[in-house]
């Protein structure tokens, strides 16, 4: 596209991406243009007029047509932004999502009440490290072991770490929940965001979701439920006295989980956080 200027590559990109049943068209659109041109929302704004790079125009083109099918924008861009934190993603990884911020707000609230000094912190299935590394920036002192059983995942978390500044107090390890742990450890705070959806949920998923992102960070194996169930089980092992558990949830599984935590014994002050849709999308509990 010769002497294309921002203003109309934008119109084209928003109208392109409507047309194609993309709800976030404009958003995308901007967003898309603002990583190819290295500009902010603002510069992007206000030069509408100014004219953009033939190499530039065919970039733009070329991603906006990956978007029409589905690609999430994120990985388009690779990167995603998570506690203010900027995180690079690719289809390797969950793209982080709001909703897990809560999870981090809870565990952060929970070790200052405490008072706790150096913390040791798991974080079970840890994708880009979003969990880890948020709390590790936010809480000072933290020493996060952060496992997860994609080693592909495991290398955009080391990423992220290093690039965040805190890789000195992350560890990464690899395999199936806490059989990935050296032996030995004892956490003050346990935390996970693991797979929570059945394979026939699936088949119903967003496709940008069900198409794009990794299954083995979507879909919990036997039922939804069950990487919560071996977690609640399987953590008091690895829990010091008062320690929290905190888990997200997918929507409408929050009274099984109480359940399971309730039933399993040692456990107690379990506490359900709603998201800003109003679902129970974060449980914790504090080990007795
Ligand atoms: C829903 S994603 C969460 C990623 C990240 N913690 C976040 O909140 O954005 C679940 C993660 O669990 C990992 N996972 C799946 N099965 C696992 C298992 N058996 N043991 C450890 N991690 C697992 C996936 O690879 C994925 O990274």
């Amino acid at each position: 596209m010769k002497n294309w200027k921002i203003g109309d590559a934008l119109k084209w990109a928003t109208s392109f991406l409507l047309d194609s049943g993309v709800e976030s068209a404009r958003v995308d659109s901007e967003i898309l243009l603002q990583r190819i041109l290295d500009a902010d929302k603002g510069k992007v704004l206000s030069n509408a007029d100014e004219v953009i790079k033939d190499n530039h125009a065919a970039v733009y083109q070329e991603m906006v047509r990956k978007r029409s099918e589905g690609v999430p924008t994120a990985y388009l861009v690779g990167t995603r932004e998570f506690m203010s934190l900027e995180f690079v993603v690719n289809s390797n990884v969950l793209i982080p999502r709001p909703e897990t911020e809560f999870l981090v707000e809870e565990a952060l609230d929970f070790l200052k009440k405490k008072g706790t000094n150096s913390p040791a912190v798991l974080d079970i299935g840890t994708g880009s490290g979003a969990i880890g590394i948020a709390l590790a920036f936010y809480y000072p002192g933290t020493r996060v072991w952060a496992t997860d059983i994609s080693e592909r995942a495991l290398e955009v978390a080391r990423i992220n770490a290093e690039n965040i500044g805190v890789s000195s107090f992350l560890k990464f390890c690899q395999g199936d929940l806490f059989s990935a742990l050296p032996g030995g450890l004892k956490f003050d705070c346990i935390l996970s965001n693991p797979p929570y959806i059945s394979g026939e949920e699936l088949k119903n998923l967003d496709e940008t979701v069900r198409d794009f992102e990794p299954e083995v960070a979507l879909v919990a194996p036997d039922e939804s439920i069950s990487f919560h169930k071996r977690i609640i089980n399987e953590a008091p092992g690895f829990m010091k006295k008062g320690a929290l558990l905190g888990m997200e949830m997918g929507i409408g599984q929050e009274a099984q989980v109480k359940i399971l935590l309730q039933e399993a014994g040692c456990y107690n002050n379990i506490n359900m956080i709603k998201d800003l849709s109003g679902i129970f999308r974060v449980i914790t509990a504090e080990f007795n």
